[in-house]
């Protein structure tokens, strides 16, 4: 197996390919990236046959901004004959794979595959049996075993992969699955709640998104994001000139701050979290968020960032650096992570946490 399939939202086909040629390039490893318009995904076809199983070790799938999920993929299996689509699917992963801990039978992520999405249901299950009698896969669910991935493009029509479980995506199709909460006051809460599901490990949960943390929500209204922190007893500054709800006044968790989201700034120390859904510049947006954190004015910051209309991954990919050079040039020590998250659609969401200060006497709450 010599290419790597990674998904992607439709229409993002060529940043995804920007990304990991890139990637692929820093670590010397040479191929051909093809891309098809809003088909959902991507193929690296790596030049040397070993490498696809490299890049998918050595690239930090946390990393990658584009990418949904990444896997190692072989030949297109086509015309699989509904008689029997098992024997030929099976057949890709014998010598290739032993007693993965899971399989996932999944579609792009576009209109066009719904229906597929429905067969691939059904289909899992006997597949699943099969794959077991082989012993590709064990009897028992498990997380920390490869995964296997049987990708359908179109009916009859997939490819056959694995990825692994410690650099991958751990969601069906790359995507979170949520439900919006009725109470919420818009739809973007869900775009904070799926940052927290993808950035934050769940067994970190309970200290990083502790009740009684104190947040600030910079561009708040009407509350979606705000309603988040709520939702997990956190007290939050919510700054806009807009309207918050009234619900989530009504918690008494909440001050709004009627004031520009660029020139306020805390008068306490106890700040946590910083979140930001203001739409600007995303170079002004990234320098606002660059200096909070080198102000220590609060320990992990999810932002968004607009998307430019050309050159997207380059755009994206300099101002990260940007920030990353500034925090290290002031001492700070920060984990950087960027997604375009399903719920994001010309933006990404940008994650950092502030590790530690090499100035004992910067003015932070480490
Ligand atoms: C996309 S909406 C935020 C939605 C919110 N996150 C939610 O989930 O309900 C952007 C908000 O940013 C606010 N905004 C834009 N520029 C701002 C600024 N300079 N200062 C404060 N708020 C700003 C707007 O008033 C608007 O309410």
């Amino acid at each position: 197996m010599n290419k790597i399939a990674l998904y992607c939202r439709p229409g993002f086909e060529k940043e995804c390919a920007a990304e990991i040629t890139d990637k692929a390039g820093q670590k010397e490893i040479y191929g051909f990236a093809r891309v098809k318009d809003n088909s959902g995904y991507v193929l690296f076809e790596c030049y040397q046959h070993e490498d696809a199983d490299r890049l998918i070790r050595e690239i930090p799938f946390r990393e990658l901004i584009f990418a949904r999920q990444m896997l190692v993929v072989g030949e297109l299996l086509r015309d699989l004959s509904p008689e029997d689509r098992i024997s030929p699917i099976v057949g890709m992963l014998h010598g290739v794979i032993e007693r993965a801990g899971e399989l996932r039978v999944e579609v792009p992520d576009t209109n066009e595959s719904k229906e597929l999405l429905k067969f691939c249901r059904k289909f899992t299950v006997p597949l699943r049996n099969a794959m077991r009698q082989e012993k590709i896969l064990q009897i028992k669910e498990n997380t920390s075993r490869p995964v296997i991935h049987v990708f359908f493009i179109a009916p009859g029509c997939c490819y056959v992969g694995y990825s692994y479980s410690n650099n991958n995506s751990p969601f069906y199709m790359g995507i979170p699955r949520l439900k919006f909460p009725s109470d919420a006051p818009s739809r973007s809460t869900l775009k904070l709640e799926e940052a927290f599901h993808v950035f934050i490990p769940y067994d970190e949960w309970e200290e990083r998104l502790a009740s009684g943390l104190y947040a600030v929500d910079l561009g708040a209204c009407p509350g979606g994001w705000t309603y988040q922190l709520v939702k997990r007893s956190m007290m939050v500054h919510a700054v806009d000139n807009g309207p918050m709800s009234q619900s989530l006044m009504d918690t008494g968790q909440v001050r709004h701050h009627k004031i520009d989201g660029f020139k306020f700034q805390p008068s306490v120390k106890n700040i946590y979290w910083l979140v930001c859904d203001m739409v600007e510049k995303p170079a002004k947006v990234t320098q606002l968020m660059a200096d909070w954190l080198v102000n220590g004015w609060c320990r992990e910051a999810i932002f968004n960032l607009k998307l430019p209309m050309k050159k997207r991954y380059e755009e994206v990919a300099h101002n990260l650096q940007k920030m990353n050079l500034q925090l290290k040039e002031n001492g700070i020590n920060a984990q950087i992570q960027a997604k375009h998250l399903y719920h994001d659609r010309e933006e990404i969401t940008v994650h950092v946490r502030r590790i530690w200060s090499a100035y004992a006497n910067s003015r932070n709450n480490d």
